[in-house]
């Protein structure tokens, strides 16, 4: 029995070292973790278990076989973080350089398998060179069968991806079908083709960190939810992500204790929004000074920044923020400010997560630029994930809620259940100095003094719409209160939300305007 523990022993103490003393310190010396590491960090102490340590490649090809490392170049496994059970996948560069194929996906479609049947989360760590050259089609098999099972999970399970390194060609797709993104700046990248093919084709020069590096991401494409300094910042915030959002589609998101205070008013948002509301002011304060202290998770910060998005806690309930930020472009709607929006409102519907709205809105971004771009199918997507959202949903106007925008912005009339408007809200079908242009365009045009009968008619339309009073008369509004009332009022609503039922009909499923 002594030789076979010692045999045991020995093939776990040759899979723990994976690629080699001289690999790990070449990663080390990247800036970059190992898997096993990276492992340790995420997981509660002593919480990990390893499913597949001993698994290896079957093939010869060039060589292979003199390269026969256990584990095939990924960490797989299960363990608690924050006491909750959780899934992984881990790269590992120093073998083979991480790159994948048939036992490697096998591995992971493994653990996704169990995910599923189990109702827990996957994260995976990815650091890898992409298809394992030499096992060729294989390679290409094993990450369709990841891609098809990433589908099957998404809006069962919450799938995060961490990029710790390269993720190139269509090893991409993978995290791009999972809900949120997380990049390591400087040591991680991403790109469906790199620098050497955009040259040869494009004849553009551009550096792999330029490409499709996680400034890249988080700011130009929107690939990326999150840009983290380093590996240890990019851990804690896939904690911090977690520790807002449920196990499952079935599940209720975790809340934390809270005990309610005599007076959950709150003067300091009287003082936000300026008197001329043609003047700037951060929405950021608006929502900080509604939620619990401290509580803002912003989601793709650095990206379409005339909207904010992110996971918050409101008497202890996690929640989703949508918000137009009226520091950016006046806060207007454009192509990725829908697409941020949409995106992030389709996660917290899958996973019952209640939305607050805050609204600020001058309408929709004109020019060729976004017309040909497609603001209306984009435009649509955000409408869409609002109409199609189940879970509670409360809006608070704060100012403008103007045309289309107005109705897109979680309208009551697209099944928001609770909607609240501060009195400097104006809610109208178009800001007031155009709409008088268009409708008294004779009377303007014929007066002695065209600008003074302007101003005339601007004051005239203003007073009748750029005000709450209108729309609450009709019940799109449901009550217009003093901004130092929308903490309590939010936390009542929800409250009064909790056990809400919405279904919708029947169908196989809708046809999102993608
Ligand atoms: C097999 C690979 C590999 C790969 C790296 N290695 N990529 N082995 N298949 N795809 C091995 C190297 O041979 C080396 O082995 C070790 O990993 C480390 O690689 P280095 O090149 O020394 O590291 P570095 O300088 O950091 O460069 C990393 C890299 C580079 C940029 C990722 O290795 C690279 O360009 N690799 C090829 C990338 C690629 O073209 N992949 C296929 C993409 S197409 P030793 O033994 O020396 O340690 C694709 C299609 C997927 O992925 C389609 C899905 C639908």
């Amino acid at each position: 029995m002594k030789k076979a523990f010692q045999t045991l022993d020995e093939k776990n103490a040759e899979a723990l070292k994976g690629g080699g003393e001289k690999r790990v310190e070449a990663q080390h010396s990247k800036g970059k973790l190992t898997a096993r590491e990276r492992i340790n960090l995420l997981f509660d102490e002593g919480s990990f278990e390893e499913i597949g340590r001993l698994v290896t490649h079957r093939s010869a090809n060039f060589g292979l076989d003199k390269q026969r490392f256990l584990g095939d170049g990924v960490v797989t496994g299960y363990g608690t973080i924050s006491g909750r059970l959780v899934y992984v996948f881990s790269q590992d560069f120093t073998v083979l350089g991480g790159s994948l194929a048939e036992a490697h996906a096998e591995k992971i479609c493994k653990i996704m398998d169990l995910a599923m049947k189990n109702g827990a989360p996957v994260i995976g760590l990815n650091d890898s060179g992409g298809a394992r050259i030499q096992e060729g089609v294989v390679s290409l098999g094993g990450y369709a069968d990841i891609f098809y099972r990433n589908t099957k999970a998404s809006g069962v399970i919450p799938q995060l991806s961490a990029i710790m390194g390269p993720c190139a060609g269509g090893a991409v797709y993978s995290p791009a079908l999972t809900d949120f993104i997380l990049m390591v700046e400087n040591t991680s990248y991403m790109f469906v083709t790199g620098p050497n093919v955009v040259k040869t084709v494009t004849h553009e020069e551009v550096s792999a960190e330029d490409l499709g590096g996680a400034s890249a991401h988080s700011t130009k494409s929107g690939v990326t939810h999150f840009s983290c300094a380093n590996e240890i910042e990019c851990i804690n915030r896939l904690k911090g992500i977690l520790s807002y959002i449920p196990q499952n589609c079935e599940e209720e998101p975790p809340s934390l204790p809270y005990e309610a205070a005599d007076d959950e008013s709150r003067p300091g948002l009287n003082e936000i929004v300026p008197e001329n509301p043609n003047q700037p002011y951060d929405i950021r304060e608006v929502i900080e000074g509604t939620i619990d202290s401290d509580s803002f998770l912003e989601v793709h910060k650095d990206y379409a920044d005339n909207i904010v998005v992110g996971f918050a806690r409101l008497a202890g309930k996690s929640i989703g923020v949508v918000a137009n930020q009226p520091a950016v472009l006046a806060g207007v709607l454009d192509i990725h400010a829908s697409q941020k929006a949409a995106r992030f409102v389709r996660f917290c519907d899958s996973f019952n997560i209640p939305l607050l709205v805050f609204v600020d809105v001058p309408g929709f971004l004109p020019g060729t630029d976004q017309e040909w771009n497609a603001i209306i199918t984009n435009g649509a997507k955000l409408l869409y994930a609002f109409s199609e959202a189940t879970v509670p949903r409360i809006s608070v106007i704060t100012r403008k809620a103007y045309g289309g925008a107005y109705d897109v912005m979680n309208s009551k009339h697209i099944g928001s259940d609770i909607n609240l408007a501060w009195p400097s809200a104006e809610i109208a079908v178009m800001g007031a100095k155009g709409a008088a242009e268009i409708i008294f365009k004779k009377e303007i045009r014929e007066a002695n003094d065209p600008d003074a009968k302007w101003k005339e008619k601007e004051q005239e339309y203003a007073d009748l719409f750029a005000n709450p009073y209108n729309a609450a008369a009709r019940g799109y509004v449901d009550e217009v209160i003093k901004p130092e009332a929308t903490r309590q009022k939010l936390i009542r609503a929800f409250k009064m939300l909790e056990n809400k039922v919405d279904t919708l009909p029947r169908k196989k499923h809708g046809n999102i305007p993608l």
